[in-house]
């Protein structure tokens, strides 16, 4: 199938939007603490990158963030790990996205990786004129796709009960 004959409102599932990125984390990102380690906006900034890449593969267009509801920085990563950054659609409304992020950190020399951060983010479809834009249905096929829907349809309605 060429790019110009792929139905974009044909349902997808989660594992189709999944996206990884990965940075080997260097001195000038470090913070300012006395025992450095990766300062937090490297790490939300690649976590956001990476979850716009799988709301844009889902949406196959662009998206925007409308928030990121929570990041949780477990334990702190440090100057010469490799960062890993998995994400995915995990729920959707008619034009916003939920997508779940999980950060771990490689430690080269033992091989030793760590599931460091989690984070969840809501993202919107744009059409080409900037406006909110419907996204094609999520096909859960696992048992985690299921688990993981469930739960961002109860943040989903937190965060709408917040807006008021
Ligand atoms: C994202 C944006 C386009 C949404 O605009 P809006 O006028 O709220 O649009 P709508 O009311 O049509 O809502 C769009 C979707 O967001 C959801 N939404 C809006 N406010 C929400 C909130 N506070 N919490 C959760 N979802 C919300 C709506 O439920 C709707 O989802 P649905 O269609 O799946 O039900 C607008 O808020 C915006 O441009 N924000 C700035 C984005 C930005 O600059 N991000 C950083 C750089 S990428």
């Amino acid at each position: 199938m060429t790019p110009s004959s792929v139905d974009h409102s044909a349902p997808k599932s989660p594992m189709a939007s999944e996206a990884v990125m990965a940075d080997l984390m260097m001195p000038h990102q470090a913070n300012g603490l006395r025992r450095p380690s990766v300062f937090g906006g490297v790490i939300m900034s690649m976590v956001d990158k990476c979850a716009a890449l799988s709301a844009m593969r889902h949406a196959a267009g662009q998206a925007t963030t409308l928030s990121i509801d929570r990041i949780l920085f477990k334990e702190p990563i440090h100057v010469g790990e490799l960062v890993e950054v998995r994400s995915r659609v995990v729920h959707v409304g008619h034009t916003s996205m939920s997508v779940l992020a999980n950060v771990y950190a490689e430690n080269i020399a033992t091989g030793e990786r760590r599931h460091t951060n989690e984070c969840w983010l809501t993202f919107v479809h744009l059409d080409q004129a900037g406006k909110p834009a419907a996204v094609p249905p999520l096909r859960l096929e696992t048992d985690e796709d299921r688990t993981l829907h469930a739960q961002a349809a109860r943040r989903r309605e937190a965060l709408l009960a917040e807006r008021g």
